[in-house]
């Protein structure tokens, strides 16, 4: 591997990395020279993304709300790697329906998988991330700006949970070195796009939306600058701008 690429001798560990935007972050920061462990529930998903990755990669098929496997989780990258430079989190799962009819198992749900299990990430994470002057990097979403979140209230309240979160511990951990970015992007071309159009009955155009790879580039190039300065919130939006569903 060329010492001279921007990720040389660098750990990143990726969730959500079995597919969309966790998957062309963990591609495009294996090719910028990191080693990456790439985290998803499929482990299909997850060995064809470290296949891809190469051989620095690891993949570790896990549910990241359950403490156990995070454990382990964390056991096998110090195992491997004996440190971790990044924390990306890009795991999440999407909810759609009107409030007044929504079962409250989907308020646990939704609250478990995106915003609990990413600090429970993060806590776990924390002690090796300090050795490093290490950075965490959210993927949060473009919604917490939307004016009107009809039937998209309960996962925009998970977003806008998430940003609360991530703002108090930049606060609480930079002075331990430790940086925290929140990455915002618009409607990006993945699978769960795919999904939510088909649910709708509306055209799916992923070639008009936010490509994975453009958020991976603008996340990967947020992780590059000097020690003197942190990116704290980045919104990434289509050029192209339309009706969002999702
Ligand atoms: N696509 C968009 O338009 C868009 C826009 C703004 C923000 N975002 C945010 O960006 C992030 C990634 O979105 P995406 O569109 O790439 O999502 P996606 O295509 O739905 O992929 C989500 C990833 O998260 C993993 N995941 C879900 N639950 C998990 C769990 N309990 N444990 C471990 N992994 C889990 C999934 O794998 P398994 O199911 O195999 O576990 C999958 O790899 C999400 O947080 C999303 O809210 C997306």
């Amino acid at each position: 591997m060329n010492p001279k690429l921007p990720f040389y001798n660098r750990v990143a560990l990726v969730t959500g990395a079995g597919r969309g935007i966790g998957k062309a972050t963990s591609l495009h920061l294996a090719k910028l020279g990191a080693s990456v462990i790439c985290v998803a529930r499929t482990q299909s998903e997850v060995e064809s993304c470290a296949t891809q990755a190469g051989p620095k990669a690891l993949a570790v098929p896990c549910d990241i709300t359950s403490p156990h496997s995070l454990q382990e989780l964390i056991a096998r990258t110090h195992e491997r790697y004996k440190r971790l430079d990044y924390l990306i989190i890009s795991s999440g799962i999407f909810h759609r329906g009107f409030l007044a009819k929504t079962p409250l198992s989907d308020f646990d749900n939704l609250f478990a998988v995106n915003v609990k299990a990413p600090l429970s990430l993060i806590q776990h994470t924390l002690p090796l991330l300090r050795e490093n002057n290490g950075q965490i990097v959210i993927v949060n979403s473009s919604i917490i700006r939307a004016a009107n979140t009809a039937e998209r209230g309960l996962y925009a309240s998970t977003q806008s949970a998430l940003k609360s979160l991530t703002d108090a511990l930049r606060d609480e951990i930079n002075a331990e070195g430790v940086k925290v970015i929140s990455i915002f992007p618009g409607t990006t071309a993945t699978p769960r796009q795919e999904t939510i159009h088909q649910a709708l009955g509306k055209p799916y155009n992923p070639h008009l939306l936010l490509q994975p790879h453009d958020v991976a580039i603008a996340l990967c190039n947020s992780l590059l600058l000097p020690p003197t300065a942190e990116a704290t919130d980045i919104f990434i939006r289509p050029m192209h701008k339309f009706d969002t569903v999702g």
